[in-house]
């Protein structure tokens, strides 16, 4: 009997597609479900399909060729463990499970320890592209051993989207361990950052500006032929054409309750920022501004007792200018949230001791993930002149862009914050900017206060950084 190339367990909609996927590039792909039913489903609809099913985990793992290649598409956290679990006492030294489900790295780092002396190689990677990305080519972040990673290169670089620059797949080792998943982490949060930076322009279109949304369609749709051309970019000026599909004839997005709801993984970007130690403020605010967009009653009580500005905010006459700055201040501020992204990364590299390849990452999103954006190539090009580049911010490029940029950025928050409209996200953006290029910052105070209240020691200006001083505030006898 024909065994399969390729294993796939759960057969919801990401793990169907993708097995599909596999499919669809020459390969028997064998395909199993705790529950029969998802299985039946897909045989039903693909009965023409080189997949195999099995209804007993047993089957499933004999019915692949060794060294298998066994793809876990299952809920993330217990679901994967339930599952390794059960497949690790029929498996054979050599064969490589790859998760690929929305796993916190640091569960990949712990599974990949555990298996580590089992010979069952482990692989953590990261898919991004939702359920059309998994079907026609989404970007994959592998991460774990490298060998056994080679033997899967071949399937997920068929699988993987393919740039329209260059062709080139969307995919690459990104190391060891919990690293795949940590870099679809970071472009989780990159995402969060994205949405509610248009969103945030959108907001001012509409409120500061007074633009309607169906101008503001063909407004985005310009912006996607420059510097902003992405994928987001693209969707948010489709949406701002749709009309309610429940036949009110509004826009849809006039009816769709204002409550941004989220699925953690922003929260884990942010949160391994602060373990890291590097600031990540736009992506983080976007965490916060999702937060209290879902406060929905506590704010329509607040509107009715807090007030607004009490001017009216004058705009300058040129509305098409101001609309160009708008673009500019979005422009700079997607910029400040990649360099950080970036930051972050580098920090996680040398925390978690990785090695990552910071031009590939950037590459790799190129095409197929949710982020797909024009600019990455940008980022892929600063990278390749200089590989050890320690901040986006310092390439010439964006330190040009960001240079020329940056009135219209302060432009545009100092009327949105007169006029009482929230703009988070584009305001860490431009403080990040001016903290990032400050020869000095107000940390000399702090120290003061540090050494007054808690003897902390200071360092001085005039004297080597590894000398620690203490002054005496008051009697310490
Ligand atoms: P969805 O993607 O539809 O939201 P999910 O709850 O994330 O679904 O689960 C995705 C897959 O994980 C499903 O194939 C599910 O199997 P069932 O169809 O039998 O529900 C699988 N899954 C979740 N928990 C599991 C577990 N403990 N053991 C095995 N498979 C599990």
């Amino acid at each position: 009997m024909t065994q399969a190339d390729f294993g796939v367990v759960g057969m919801a909609v990401m793990g169907r597609n993708l097995a599909l996927n596999v499919e669809s590039r020459g390969y028997t792909v064998a395909i199993f479900n705790r529950s029969r039913s998802k299985t039946d489903d897909v045989m039903a609809k693909h009965s023409e399909k080189k997949l195999i099913p099995s209804f007993k985990i047993e089957d499933f793992v004999k019915s692949i060729a060794t060294p298998r290649r066994i793809m876990l598409m299952v809920q993330a956290g217990a679901g994967t463990d339930a599952v390794i679990n059960q497949l690790i006492p029929l498996l054979d030294k050599g064969d490589i499970l790859i998760d690929g489900g929305n796993t916190f790295f640091k569960d990949t780092i712990a599974r990949n320890a555990r298996l580590a002396d089992s010979g069952i190689n482990f692989i953590g990677t990261g898919v991004s592209g939702g359920e059309l990305g998994a079907l026609q080519g989404p970007s994959l972040m592998p991460g774990g051993q490298k060998e056994a990673y080679e033997l899967v290169r071949p399937i997920f670089e068929q699988i993987a989207a393919k740039a329209e620059q260059d062709g080139k797949p969307c995919v690459t080792f990104c190391g060891e361990n919990g690293a795949g998943h940590y870099v679809k982490m970071v472009h989780n949060g990159i995402e969060y950052g994205d949405e509610e930076l248009i969103d945030e322009t959108y907001n001012i279109m509409r409120n500061v500006l007074g633009i309607s949304v169906d101008e503001m369609a063909d407004i985005f749709k310009e912006w996607n032929k420059g510097e902003l051309d992405s994928y987001l970019i693209e969707i948010t000026a489709d949406i701002l054409t749709r009309k309610d599909d429940l036949g009110s004839g509004k826009p849809i997005v006039d009816m769709i309750l204002d409550r941004g709801n989220n699925k953690g993984t922003g929260r884990w970007s942010s949160g391994d920022a602060l373990e890291v130690q590097v600031p990540q403020s736009v992506i983080t605010e976007a965490v916060y501004a999702r937060y209290i967009s879902m406060m929905k009653e506590e704010r329509v009580a607040a509107s009715k007792v807090l007030n607004g500005p009490s001017e009216k905010v004058e705009l300058p006459e040129d509305k098409k200018a101001l609309i160009e700055k708008i673009r500019q201040a979005l422009y700079f501020s997607k910029i400040m949230s990649y360099a950080q992204g970036f930051e972050q990364l580098r920090f996680a590299a040398k925390q978690y001791d990785w090695d990552f390849d910071y031009g590939k990452l950037a590459q790799i999103w190129r095409a197929g993930c949710i982020i797909r954006a024009g600019f990455l190539q940008n980022i892929t090009d600063a990278y390749d002149k200089k590989a050890d580049l320690t901040n986006l911010l310092m390439d010439d490029y964006f330190k040009d862009i960001a240079n020329k940029y940056q009135d219209s950025v302060r432009e545009v928050v100092a009327l949105a914050v007169k006029a009482g409209v929230p703009v988070p996200a584009l305001s860490a953006a431009v403080t990040y900017f001016d903290s990032y290029r400050a020869e000095v910052l107000p940390a000399n105070l702090l120290q003061a206060q540090r050494d007054y209240f808690g003897a902390h020691t200071y360092q001085r200006v005039d004297k080597p950084f590894d000398q620690a001083f203490h002054y005496t505030w008051y009697d310490e006898a």
